[in-house]
């Protein structure tokens, strides 16, 4: 076996999968499970001093084809109280003392409030704060969430006001709905941070229903803007890490659309060294804990990697500004001899490319190499993996 422990801010974790904030971190009793199932650590479902009360139903999900591609939520922080939660806490510490138990604090930018939720739950004997300021629906027109994250200064202060008091590592989970979120990330770190994390729900609209022309999910006839998550907002998670990771010296919990454990090896590459997942335990269960560490396993053991230490950030030297991007080499597509004919490369290159292939249905396409111009629409289009992009 690869060793997968991991030391984050500080802390010890026997391997990098944690449960991000969300409803499979609601009760002690879950958590107590998902540790039971083998979860490396995990954070609170969002905790502020008032608990919110939540709209029914709140999840929409997106499909393409038969597949759930992503899910839209409405949800807000926890039903249970400061008080609940302190007990909550300390139950799962009583039962997992090893386990990192992150408590997720939220609040409107009032010093006196987030240091009295940082107090309470480092109290109960969380191992780290993990501060929301980037829920992007309903907290915001409370001046919660994404309002205080889409604002660097004041997620500065915010920050500042938790480390005078806290006795715990603070990580400060950051929001995608912004222009630039290294600048934000580097507010955060300037004014003490000890770890961050992204990405929260990316803020969307998921659907429109053709029937009532109602957009969804519809409660009560209406709707709202909400947060969307799942495989859908992967490239845009990685993003965000990768950006946050080169722009500070700051430990980095990634997450957004992971759902193998292939995912969590493309997070780790460009600089998580722990990752968390949410709507892929909401879909299938604390179970997929076991193909997520015996994948991450075979491929450290595949790779070489006796831990992994030289997996973490492998991939952010390569991530280089556009205009550094080399204009070399130049590719063509090219066709093998297993191509069907079926036409779809044609159509696509007629219509979105260069107009350089050519055939007749059923054979083996022609390529006109001068006309190609290497964009690579063509070889992804193909549904046999018969194209290529070849130097030219
Ligand atoms: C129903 C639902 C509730 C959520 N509640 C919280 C929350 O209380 N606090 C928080 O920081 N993030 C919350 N999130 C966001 C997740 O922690 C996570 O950042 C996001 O879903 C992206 O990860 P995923 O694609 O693995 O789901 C919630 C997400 C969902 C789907």
């Amino acid at each position: 076996m690869a060793d997968l422990s991991v030391v984050f801010a500080g802390m010890h974790f026997p391997n990098p999968f944690m449960l991000a904030s969300a409803p499979p971190t609601r009760t002690a009793e879950m958590i107590k499970r998902a540790f039971a199932a083998g979860w490396g650590g995990a954070v609170t479902k969002s905790i502020a001093l008032d608990p919110a009360k939540d709209l029914q139903p709140r999840l929409q999900p997106l499909h393409h084809g038969k597949r759930k591609i992503g899910m839209e939520n409405v949800e807000l922080t926890t039903q249970l109280t400061v008080e609940e939660w302190q007990q909550e806490i300390a139950d799962v510490k009583d039962a997992y003392p090893d386990r990192p138990l992150w408590a997720s604090i939220m609040d409107a930018p009032v010093e006196g409030n987030w240091q009295r939720l940082a107090e309470a739950m480092s109290d109960a004997g969380a191992d780290a704060l993990e501060l929301n300021v980037s829920c992007p629906h309903g907290m915001p027109s409370k001046g919660m969430g994404a309002f205080i994250g889409q604002d660097a200064d004041l997620t500065g202060k915010v920050v500042s006001w938790v480390k005078k008091v806290a006795q715990v590592p603070v990580v400060v989970k950051l929001t995608p709905n912004v222009a630039d979120i290294a600048f934000v990330a580097q507010a955060a770190m300037n004014n003490g941070a000890d770890a961050l994390c992204t990405v929260n729900t990316v803020s969307g609209l998921i659907g429109v229903d053709l029937d009532t022309l109602t957009p969804m999910p519809s409660i009560g006839g209406v709707s709202t803007y909400g947060g969307y998550s799942g495989p859908g907002i992967k490239p845009i998670a990685l993003r965000c890490v990768a950006q946050i990771a080169k722009a500070t010296d700051l430990p980095v919990s990634g997450l957004g659309g992971l759902n193998t454990w292939r995912d969590a090896v493309e997070f780790m590459a460009v600089g998580a060294s722990t990752v968390q997942m949410c709507t892929a335990v909401m879909w299938q269960g604390y179970g997929i804990i076991e193909n997520m560490v015996q994948g991450l396993n075979d491929y450290l053991e595949t790779k070489g990697f006796g831990d992994l230490r030289p997996l973490i950030g492998a991939a952010l030297p390569k991530i280089v500004e556009f205009p550094e991007m080399p204009l070399a080499p130049r590719v063509r597509a090219s066709v093998d001899d297993t191509c069907n004919g079926c036409m779809l490369c044609i159509t696509s290159c007629a219509d979105g490319g260069f107009q350089a292939i050519t055939g007749i249905k059923g054979e083996v396409v022609t390529i006109d190499g001068e006309m190609c111009d290497g964009c690579g629409l063509c070889a992804m289009v193909c549904p046999l993996g018969s194209i290529t992009m070849v130097p030219r």
